[in-house]
């Protein structure tokens, strides 16, 4: 069954921080997660989509919220999909694709994004879609957190 993909309403914004949370890999000396509070900012300022679950059942932490995408204009007017995520249990089902395309059918400029290198999972399905790297910054956040900038025209094609 398809999830719903719409814009997440500011009521989503505390599932959709519960889900960041869940969505990474307990790895030592990590900060990915975002603050509740810029979730909420971006319920109103961002592009933020949620995958809602379909049939009304509850997730574990997160409700309905199956999945979530956030982007936003950068200053040199492209787009910065800054994270995309799914529920870990429901993962390897096409979520993150619909996600995807959901967001990059609503992309009118070219998009952005930092990935991990060793993020395959992500990185396959940025290149699904026809993201490539642009350039791999090393020590992108701190010096051992190195990241692939990787470069989708933007909108979708076929
Ligand atoms: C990356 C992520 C969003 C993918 O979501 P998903 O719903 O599992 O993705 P899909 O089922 O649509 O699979 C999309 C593609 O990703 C790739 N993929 C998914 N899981 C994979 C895995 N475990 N290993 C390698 N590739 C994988 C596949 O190429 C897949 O396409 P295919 O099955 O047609 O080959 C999800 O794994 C996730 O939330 N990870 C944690 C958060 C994260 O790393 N986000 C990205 C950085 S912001």
């Amino acid at each position: 069954m398809q999830s719903e993909i719409d814009v997440a309403t500011p009521e989503e914004f505390l599932q959709v921080a519960a889900l960041d949370r869940l969505a990474w890999p307990a790895a030592p000396d990590t900060f990915i997660p975002d603050g509740e509070h810029i979730w909420r900012i971006w319920c109103d300022f961002a592009t933020l989509l949620v995958a809602r679950q379909p049939g009304g059942t509850d997730l574990p932490q997160t409700g309905h919220v199956a999945g979530a995408v956030v982007m936003f204009p950068t200053r040199q007017q492209e787009l910065c999909l800054h994270k995309i995520m799914v529920h870990p249990d429901c993962r390897g089902q096409g979520l993150g694709s619909q996600l995807m395309r959901a967001a990059l059918s609503r992309a009118d400029a070219p998009v952005l994004l930092t990935v991990d290198p060793e993020n395959s999972a992500a990185v396959q399905l940025y290149q699904n879609f026809g993201f490539t790297v642009r350039e791999r910054i090393d020590g992108f956040y701190r010096p051992h957190e190195h990241r692939f900038l990787m470069v989708h025209p933007g909108g979708l094609s076929g």
